[in-house]
């Protein structure tokens, strides 16, 4: 029996990925002696940076969430807001994230901006937003998004950050990261080198 290993489909796969290169981007002026107190700040002037510098889509994120075995589970999803509430983000209650977010409200969001090599991670407990909210960010979409949404299985739901990490990579692995994190409700943030 010829193994999935000896399967050449496996085989040139692996080649391929091994002949990959990354953190190919350009990466751009970063003053890490001009950081905001306020992460909220850092994040609109970074998403508005990549935006600028083409980033396709730059407000789509992976969004992390875990299931009720503690499995974690990862998708595509869309930023709908940020501000001082909390990082949202929309879906359907009968979904697989609807159910893990039921069972463990926490969740990770992760964004990857190739073009200039960033990356922005954030993670904290999640809530859900009131009906009314829920209801105005659905009447927003568009009546093809709405038609297969039963009622009130919709719902804006904020991830309300205790970290946020800005990364930027560099080629020569010296990588900069700044993390804001808020042990006692206030936001401090420091610089980490890998
Ligand atoms: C670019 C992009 C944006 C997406 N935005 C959303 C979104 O805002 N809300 C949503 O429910 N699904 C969105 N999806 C689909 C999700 O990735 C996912 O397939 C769906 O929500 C089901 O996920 P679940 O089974 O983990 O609940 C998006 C997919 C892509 C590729």
């Amino acid at each position: 029996m010829t193994s999935s290993t000896e399967h050449a489909g496996i085989a040139s796969l692996n080649d391929w990925l091994r002949g990959r290169h990354a953190l190919t981007g350009a990466t751009p002026r970063w003053d890490l002696e001009a950081l905001p107190e306020d992460p909220l700040v850092l994040f609109e002037e970074w998403i508005l940076r990549a935006e600028a510098d083409g980033v396709p889509e730059p407000h789509t994120a992976t969004l992390a969430t875990v299931d009720v075995d503690g499995i974690p589970d990862a998708r595509t999803l869309i930023l709908k807001r940020a501000d001082a509430r909390g990082w949202a983000i929309a879906s359907k209650r009968s979904s697989r994230k609807g159910a893990q977010l039921e069972a463990v409200a926490a969740a990770a969001l992760n964004f990857w901006w190739q073009p200039q090599v960033r990356a922005v991670r954030v993670r904290g407990a999640v809530v859900e937003a009131t009906p009314e909210e829920s209801a105005a960010d659905l009447a927003a979409r568009s009546a093809a998004a709405r038609a297969d949404v039963q009622d009130g299985d919709w719902v804006l739901w904020r991830i309300v950050p205790t970290r946020i990490e800005f990364w930027q990579g560099s080629r020569d692995r010296r990588h900069t990261r700044v993390v804001y994190e808020r042990p006692d409700g206030a936001w401090t943030h420091g610089v980490l080198r890998d």
